[in-house]
């Protein structure tokens, strides 16, 4: 079963499920698809917007209710993608933002139009806070397009990769298709994820996207991403035994 680390499947928090219903016909989806973990991660604009915490805790509640009663073979953690600002460093330090399952790993957001500058200013400040950065769905960054520039991030300040399932089921732009195509054959995709908003359009495609990296670029390298996940979860449990 695969690991889904970015997902807006929680419904009434943000601009992915719309109503309860929703969010149950997408934990089924997403058993369907193959998935038996998920993360779920509502958009959080630290200081900016003020995120309904309290919806989410009771909504996040419901589906798991939802999965014992239906008996599904799912487990959700909690999490946040959370679109970086300046008050983002502060809110991780003080623990006002969900890290991912209650790691040390944040899943980031830019705006597609934000310059290297500052993403890379951004990761550094993340980094500061003792956070492992994950970059939500790195495809969408026109100002991130070299090799060295990905090295760089991730020796500099440990950031991890993730790009939505959804890209590679489709074609990618050709300008940036070779980039993407050298990102996978060095190694440097660490995450896969689904970035489900709804039943329709911007529905589950694991499988797809997972079956496209193992045709593409080998089924070690697929296997190395899956287990990515898979580990990063296993880090809550570890962090919850030391705490
Ligand atoms: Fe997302």
């Amino acid at each position: 079963m695969y690991t889904d680390i970015h997902s807006h499947v929680i419904w009434g928090v943000d601009d992915g499920a719309e109503t309860k219903k929703e969010t149950f016909r997408m934990l089924k989806e997403a058993v369907a698809d193959g998935i038996g973990t998920i993360i779920c991660t509502p958009h959080v604009t630290p200081g900016v917007y003020e995120f309904p915490e309290r919806t989410f805790q009771e909504h996040f509640r419901d589906a798991e209710a939802y999965i014992q009663q239906e008996n599904l073979p799912l487990k959700l953690y909690q999490g946040a993608e959370i679109l970086y600002t300046e008050n983002t460093p502060r809110l991780l330090r003080e623990g006002k933002v969900a890290t991912m399952a209650g790691t040390n790993y944040a899943l980031i957001e830019f705006s597609p139009t934000d310059k290297r500058e500052h993403i890379f200013d951004a990761l550094q400040k993340v980094a500061g806070c003792g956070m492992i950065p994950i970059i939500a769905h790195m495809e969408r960054y026109p100002a991130i397009g070299k090799i060295e520039q990905v090295e760089e991030m991730k020796n500099r300040f440990r950031a991890k990769v993730q790009i939505n399932a959804r890209t590679l089921t489709r074609k990618v732009p050709l300008l940036r298709r070779g980039f993407f195509d050298k990102l996978f054959r060095e190694g440097l995709v660490d995450y896969i994820a689904t970035d489900t908003h709804a039943m329709e359009g911007r529905g589950t495609c694991m499988m797809a996207g997972m079956k496209a990296v193992a045709e593409k670029y080998g089924e070690v390298t697929a296997k190395r991403i899956r287990k990515m996940a898979e580990e990063l979860v296993k880090q809550n449990s570890e962090f919850r035994i030391q705490n």
